[in-house]
C-alpha cells in the first residue's frame, strides 16, 4: 500500500491555517501570555539576561536604515518562526529554548588564510554592534519589520581573510537531533544550508545578527548568529550558525536540495515573479492586516541592484 506522507513544504497555500485567524485565536486562548507556554517564559527571559553579552545591548542605531512602517510588535515576531529543526509550525519558539547556545563555537573554513574556531563570545566581542531597522519577507508572503543587531558579515569576510580563490561564502546551521526534533525527521537533507557569492556577502546589507530588540537573539530567532539578507526571502536568513565555509563551488542549500523547481540559490524579492504556491504580488504584515505591494528586492535595489548586472539569465528571483 503507498503512504503519502504530507510534507510540510508540499501543503498546498490553502491547507494552511491564514495568520489572520490564528493571530486571533492566540489572544483569545492566551491573553497577552502568546504562544510560548507559560513555563517557558521565565526561562526565555532568565536565557536572555544570563546571555554572556547582554552588556553590549542595546547597541547604538545605525541610522542609515529607515522603515516605510512600523515596527513589529516583538510578542508577535518571537511567536510566528520559521525553524524547521524544531518542526514545521509558526509555533517553535518554546521548543527552541531547548537548544543550548554556550557553549557555542563558529569554524571559518575552506579557502581561507587560516582556518579557525571562534568562542561565539569572543567572536561577538570582537565586532562593533550596531542596531539596525530591516524589513524580512517570507517567500509564505508574510513580513516582519524588526530591530536587529549585529555586525556587517563584510567584518566576518575580512577578519576570515578569504584567498582571492573563493567565490561564495557557505553556511552551515548545528545539527543536534536530541534536542532539536525536527532534525529527527530523515526526508530533510539536514543541516539547513545555505550560501552567498562573496560579493553579496561584503554587501553593505549583508549583516550577521546577534539580538533583536535591544536584547541578546531569543532561540527562536536563531541564537546565538543569524543571518538577515533583507533583499532575499528569508529562507537565505540562514539561523544558529555553527560553519562559514569560503569556497569556490556555489552551496546548494537547504531548500534547493529539497525542492530544486521551488526554491533557487540566488531567491531576490520580485513582485513579478510568483513561486509555485504564492503569489509573490503582495505582502501582509505580521500582526496586523496591513498588506503591501512587494518591492524589486523588497525595496532595497538601491544596495543591490547593481550585484546582478550581467547575471540576467540567472534565475536571480527564486
Ligand atoms: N534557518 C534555519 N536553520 N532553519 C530554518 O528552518 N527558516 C528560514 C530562515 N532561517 C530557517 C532558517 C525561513 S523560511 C525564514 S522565513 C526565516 O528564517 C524566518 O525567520 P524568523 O523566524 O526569525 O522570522
Amino acid at each position: 500500500m503507498l503512504i503519502k506522507r504530507p510534507r510540510g513544504w508540499e501543503l498546498p497555500e490553502s491547507a494552511a491555517t491564514p495568520e489572520r485567524v490564528w493571530l486571533s485565536r492566540r489572544s483569545l486562548m492566551l491573553g497577552g501570555a502568546g504562544l510560548i507556554g507559560a513555563a517557558a517564559l521565565p526561562r526565555l527571559a532568565r536565557a536572555q539576561a544570563g546571555d554572556p553579552t547582554v552588556d553590549l545591548y542595546p547597541a547604538a542605531r545605525n541610522d542609515g536604515f529607515v522603515l516605510d512602517r512600523p515596527v513589529t510588535e516583538e510578542s508577535i515576531a518571537a511567536n510566528y518562526n520559521n525553524f524547521y529543526e524544531f518542526g514545521s509550525s509558526k509555533r517553535v519558539a518554546a521548543a527552541a529554548q531547548a537548544l543550548p547556545t554556550r557553549p557555542w563555537t563558529v569554524v571559518v573554513d575552506g579557502m581561507v588564510e587560516q582556518e579557525r574556531t571562534l568562542a561565539i563570545d569572543d567572536l561577538i566581542r570582537a565586532m562593533t554592534l550596531e542596531e539596525r531597522l530591516y524589513r524580512l519577507r517570507c517567500v509564505e508572503t508574510w513580513a516582519m519589520a524588526v530591530p536587529w543587531t549585529g555586525f556587517p558579515l563584510a567584518d566576518l569576510v575580512a577578519m576570515a581573510r578569504p584567498l582571492s580563490s573563493a567565490r561564495y561564502v557557505r553556511f552551515e546551521t548545528f545539527t543536534n537531533p536530541d534536542v532539536a526534533s525536527g532534525q529527527r525527521q530523515s526526508w530533510y537533507p539536514w543541516p539547513y544550508v545555505e550560501g552567498v557569492t562573496i560579493e553579496e556577502a561584503t554587501n553593505e546589507l549583508a549583516f550577521l545578527v546577534t539580538g533583536i530588540y535591544g536584547k541578546p537573539l531569543a532561540n527562536q530567532f536563531g541564537a546565538p548568529l543569524r543571518l538577515a539578507l533583507p533583499w532575499k526571502y528569508g529562507f537565505k536568513s540562514i539561523k544558529s550558525i555553527v560553519r562559514v565555509t569560503f569556497t569556490d563551488e556555489r552551496p546548494v542549500s537547504f531548500w534547493e536540495e529539497l525542492a530544486p523547481q521551488e526554491y533557487g540559490f540566488w531567491a531576490n524579492v520580485n513582485p513579478d515573479v510568483p513561486h509555485r504556491r504564492w503569489s509573490q504580488a503582495r505582502e501582509k504584515m505580521l500582526g496586523t492586516d496591513e498588506e503591501f505591494p512587494t518591492q524589486l528586492f523588497n525595496g532595497y535595489g538601491e544596495w543591490v541592484a547593481g550585484l546582478y548586472a550581467g547575471l540576467e539569465d540567472e534565475p536571480l528571483y527564486m
